[in-house]
């Protein structure tokens, strides 16, 4: 099994990552900014199983690393991309997006516009296959905007609707589009915020996540729980909703 996986530092993809790297003995492509964190990962990964981890570091703003990934991991891992995993994402400070429009603007260029480059890039090698997964993961918080996560939540909900949109058009060449859509997971995005009953451990939310992908399902809530969660919130109408501290 040949998985790409664009943000591989995210606790969350490294989960996944050893997951698979167990129990189908992937190989594996990794995707970061960071060349130093990603060697350590790709070792990880190898001592869990993985026969192959090959690194790419890269500036997430450049579109011709985008375009350019698919080819490079398929000449680099030998062959058809089997799953290309996008999960890089950062917990936009609200405060300052509200006040530092330059920061606003990096904060949706890395969740969303640098979300639909790798993932137009992915789409299009998956295509030209006939073949493989496309799994991305996005956040409940995409599902009704918040006072204290509104840029975060926002550019969530427009990669949601992008994955519906992609999923619609790549079903047509046999290829499926798997969206990953956690609630509240202990990782070092979420270290600052305390930990509740509603927070998964990552090694949790990673088996949740590997599972929906090997079932090729069209979207996951990790946990499942948050289905219910959010079928809730988005029932508040809004002269409720807003009065809400969170
Ligand atoms: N944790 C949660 O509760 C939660 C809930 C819902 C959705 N999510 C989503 O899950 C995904 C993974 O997050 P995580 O919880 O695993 O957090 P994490 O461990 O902090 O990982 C974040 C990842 O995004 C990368 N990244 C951040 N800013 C970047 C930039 N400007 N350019 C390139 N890479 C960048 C980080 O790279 P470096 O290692 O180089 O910093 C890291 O690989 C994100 O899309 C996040 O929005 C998380």
């Amino acid at each position: 099994m040949r998985i790409v996986i664009i943000g591989a530092t995210s606790a969350i993809a490294y989960h996944i990552a050893r997951e698979f790297a167990g129990v189908e003995h992937a190989s594996y492509f990794l995707v970061g900014r960071n060349a130093e964190r990603l060697d350590t990962i790709a070792a990880d990964l190898r001592a869990h199983g993985s026969p192959q981890c090959v690194t790419h570091a890269g500036d997430f703003r450049d579109s011709a690393m985008a375009s350019a990934f698919p080819a490079q991991a398929v000449a680099a891992l030998g062959g058809a991309l089997d799953l290309i995993l996008i999960a890089h994402g950062s917990l936009s400070d609200e405060a300052r997006a509200s006040t530092d429009l330059a920061y606003a603007d990096s904060e949706i260029d890395n969740n969303y516009s640098s979300a639909v480059r790798f993932a137009s890039a992915a789409a299009n090698q998956l295509r030209e296959q006939k073949s493989g997964q496309l799994a991305v993961v996005t956040s409940v918080a995409g599902e009704r905007g918040r006072a204290s996560n509104a840029f975060y939540g926002a550019t969530k909900a427009a990669l949601i609707a992008f994955c519906s949109g992609l999923r619609a058009r790549l079903a047509r060449d046999g290829v499926q589009l798997t969206e990953l859509r956690p609630g509240v997971i202990a990782t070092p995005m979420t270290a600052h915020l305390p930990r509740g009953l509603l927070t998964c451990s990552v090694e949790q939310a990673g088996r949740l996540c590997a599972r929906a992908i090997r079932r090729r399902k069209d979207l996951a809530y990790i946990p499942g729980f948050w289905r219910w969660i959010m079928f809730v919130i988005r029932a508040l109408p809004e002269f409720v909703f807003k009065k809400l501290s969170f």
